[in-house]
């Protein structure tokens, strides 16, 4: 065994070339059927020090063997970092993401990162490439399921949530994990919503929508920063310095560790912006990017580029410093077996509870006409019919770690356990992509005499996720038929819709059903979860994350579009579609419950406030239900006049209520001035003087929501006198 000794500085002067090259090389372990297992060539990679980290590798068998070839096989025993996507869970899997995202819940958003982070380690793993913190707003991109939605304010709370849940106070805690914050900057605007296309969102874009969220991992201490696959207007993230060292070094001062997307540095080749890989190592290096996942651009790359001066070794001693950081702070010198130790919790799914809760708490009630829901607990026969009322392997959505489909709880399974003083029937009715009409007519057959028919419909989890972009983001047409089928049946029909995104629903179909839920992919506890949603058990509380599209020509589409100078009206000239409605289906923060408690005595205190001060805004939250309710109550902010055009709304905050029976809670929320600022014409935030308000309720209409208006003093003016007015006149 080498030097493990904990002190970088130390070990770097120990160091080769090709062993610091190795320290920045990261590899793949072998992804099995069966179970994970470090390939031949990787563990002699890992003996010569040609790699520092390794990713898809765990269980603690696999990972004590990798470490041991590192620690007790390599010249200098330094121990591997060993990566993995736990994205929404490891062995026990949550909801996707932008489900989870709909509970508007930080608490639970940091309670399941912790208990990942926990499942996680004690499998050997001490990193994940997570939270994905890509603000995403067209639904034909597969992976909006894997980020929290549309709202830059709803990304930042995300993230500084996960990266607290998976970190938790100190990396060293062998029951936490060092988090990724990814993929920086704008992989959500890719263009046409197709993955790894270029993206360009205009500078304000990037400032206002596309960064806030890193910039609140940052803030919240994320160790890691994945760049994304795309370039940003010409320049791929991976290689681009000004966002790298410029945006997140320098002007964020982020110290920790970059590490490229899966391949991204010898990518930079296919981009067109290096003719070699030496040139694509060189950009990636010069941009800050520390770790090279998977490309082999570093091992083949950087010594020649270093032969001609494309790099410098300081560059590359940088790199390799801030990579023995991150291992220091995990306390991987000190353990390399961290979280493998005798006291490791059991394998196994252990967080039940925590999966049922964030299940149902993501689960989003679109549609409750005539308030067919909850369903009682006693009645006739309930009808359970589609491809995904007995999908348990669909149930996991996308990034499923460790989890296993036999871990997860089928919707049938989970209903008859919550209702067992009903008959269940049950019918597949059509496959997710293919069906026949004797499938249907069965489906039809056990839907006769049903008090209620439950169609689980939706996507396949492999529809949904990387690479899984889709033109029409609709339901196949095999499950359609199935719908009309069932629908024309006479039953009061309640659609439970499994996806990863919003769906394009067709009218007939959404006029059709009783009640819709979006149920997206709602992890381990899927069946238990719905049972307590449609019981009320668990009454829905979930709000739409993101705006739900009532036609694809409207993509994309979301809560904070800017005025236009022509607001939507009867007047033919006027911002609109001839052929589509210009108003979503469900706009974002639509959500319904069993019960609706009211916004009363909404105030701003103070009325006028001096910039920079602070706002508070009251309110009482009536219940006058004969039942407790738990609500999200959201923020908008409304600037009615600016130097930059505003959106007539915006999400700017929120916060869960619960109320007893008849109760009045009084509720308060405090935001610093800065709560109006925004991006000037040079970009810098800037707060201007005058009205600005505030607009409480859930969903993002402006004519639903309680207003108030606060007056700001002492900011920046909207407009200045031609006197001071900087720049060249006309005349
Ligand atoms: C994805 C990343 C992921 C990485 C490692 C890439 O294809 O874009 O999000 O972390 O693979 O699995």
């Amino acid at each position: 065994m080498g030097d493990t000794s904990a002190d970088p500085g130390r070990l770097l002067a120990q160091m080769t070339l090709p062993e610091k090259v190795g320290q920045l090389t990261m590899i793949t372990g072998e992804w099995a059927q069966t179970g994970p297992k470090a390939m031949p060539v990787s563990v002699d990679a890992i003996r010569a020090g040609a790699a520092g980290s390794i990713l898809n590798l765990w269980s603690p068998d696999a990972v004590r063997a990798a470490q041991r070839a590192a620690v007790e096989g390599s010249r200098l025993g330094i121990p591997l970092l060993v990566g993995f996507d736990v994205v929404h869970g490891h062995r026990t899997i949550f909801p996707v993401p932008l489900a989870e995202a709909a509970a508007f819940d930080p608490d639970l958003w940091q309670r399941t990162a912790a208990a990942a982070a926990s499942e996680a380690a004690a499998d050997g793993i001490g990193l994940t490439f997570a939270p994905m913190l890509d603000v995403a707003r067209d639904p034909r991109w597969g992976r909006i399921c894997e980020g929290p939605g549309e709202s830059p304010v709803l990304a930042a709370r995300w993230a500084a949530a996960k990266v607290r849940g998976f970190q938790g106070a100190a990396l060293a805690d062998p029951a936490r994990i060092a988090a990724t914050a990814k993929h920086l900057g704008a992989y959500g605007a890719v263009a046409a919503g197709r993955d790894y296309a270029s993206a360009d969102p205009s500078p304000r874009d990037l400032a206002e929508v596309h960064l806030p969220a890193f910039a609140a991992a940052v803030q919240a201490g994320v160790a890691a920063i994945m760049p994304a696959f795309n370039d940003i207007a010409g320049q791929p993230a991976t290689a681009h310095t000004d966002l790298l060292q410029g945006w997140l070094r320098g002007g964020q001062g982020f110290g920790g560790v970059v590490i490229s997307d899966y391949n991204a540095i010898a990518e930079l080749v296919v981009h067109g912006v290096a003719a070699d890989l030496a040139e694509a190592a060189a950009l990636a290096l010069r941009a800050g990017v520390d770790i090279d996942m998977m490309g082999g651009a570093y091992q083949a790359g950087l010594v020649p580029a270093l032969a001609r001066g494309l790099v410098t070794m300081d560059q590359i001693d940088a790199a390799v410093l801030r990579v023995l950081a991150l291992k220091q702070r995990l306390g991987l010198f000190a353990d390399p077996f961290r979280g493998l130790g005798a006291d490791a919790p059991p394998a196994g799914v252990r967080f039940r509870a925590l999966a049922r809760e964030a299940a149902g708490k993501a689960m989003v009630l679109l549609k409750n006409e005539g308030a067919v829901l909850p369903l009682t607990c006693s009645g006739g026969p309930i009808a359970v019919i589609g491809p995904l009322a007995d999908a348990a392997e669909e149930m996991l959505g996308a990034w499923s770690g460790a989890g296993r489909a036999e871990d997860c709880v089928t919707f049938r399974a989970g209903l008859a356990a919550g209702f067992p003083d009903r008959a269940l029937r049950y019918a597949e009715g059509a496959g997710i992509e293919s069906g026949t009409a004797a499938m249907i007519a069965a489906a039809v057959a056990t839907a006769q005499g049903a008090d209620t028919v439950l169609l689980c419909a939706g996507e396949a989890r492999a529809m949904s996720g990387e690479a899984s972009c889709r033109g029409a983001p609709v339901l196949p047409e095999p499950q359609l038929d199935l719908a009309r089928a069932l629908i024309a049946s006479g039953r009061p029909v309640v659609l439970i819709l499994c996806s990863g995104r919003p769906l394009i629903l067709p009218d007939w179909l959404v006029a059709g059903c009783a009640a819709i839920l979006a149920a997206w992919f709602p992890g381990a506890e899927a069946g238990h979860a719905l049972a307590d949603v449609l019981s009320g058990a668990r009454a829905p509380t979930g709000r739409l994350p993101v705006t739900w599209p009532a036609a694809i020509g409207q993509i994309p589409i979301h809560h904070a579009l800017r005025r236009s100078g022509r607001p939507a009206s009867a007047d033919h000239y006027t911002s609109k579609y001839l052929d589509i409605p210009v108003e979503p289906l469900f706009p974002f923060g639509h959500g319904l419950s069993y019960a609706s408690p009211q916004i009363e005595a909404l105030r701003a205190e103070p009325a006028t406030v001096d910039v920079p001060g602070q706002i508070t805004l009251r309110f009482e939250l009536v219940n006058p239900a004969s039942q407790h309710v738990e609500t999200t109550v959201l923020v908008y902010r409304q600037d009615p006049v600016a130097s930059i055009a505003r959106p007539v709304l915006e999400l700017c905050g929120f916060v869960r209520v619960q109320a007893a029976p008849g109760e009045r809670v009084p509720v308060s929320l405090t935001f610093g001035t800065d709560v109006a600022a925004f991006p000037g014409a040079d970009l810098a935030p800037r707060v201007e003087t005058g009205r600005i308000d505030f607009l409480l309720g859930t969903r993002a209409v402006e004519a639903e929501l309680a207003r108030v208006s606060v007056h700001l003093r002492g900011g920046l003016p909207h407009i200045l006198p031609q006197a001071e007015q900087a720049g060249p006149v006309q005349g």
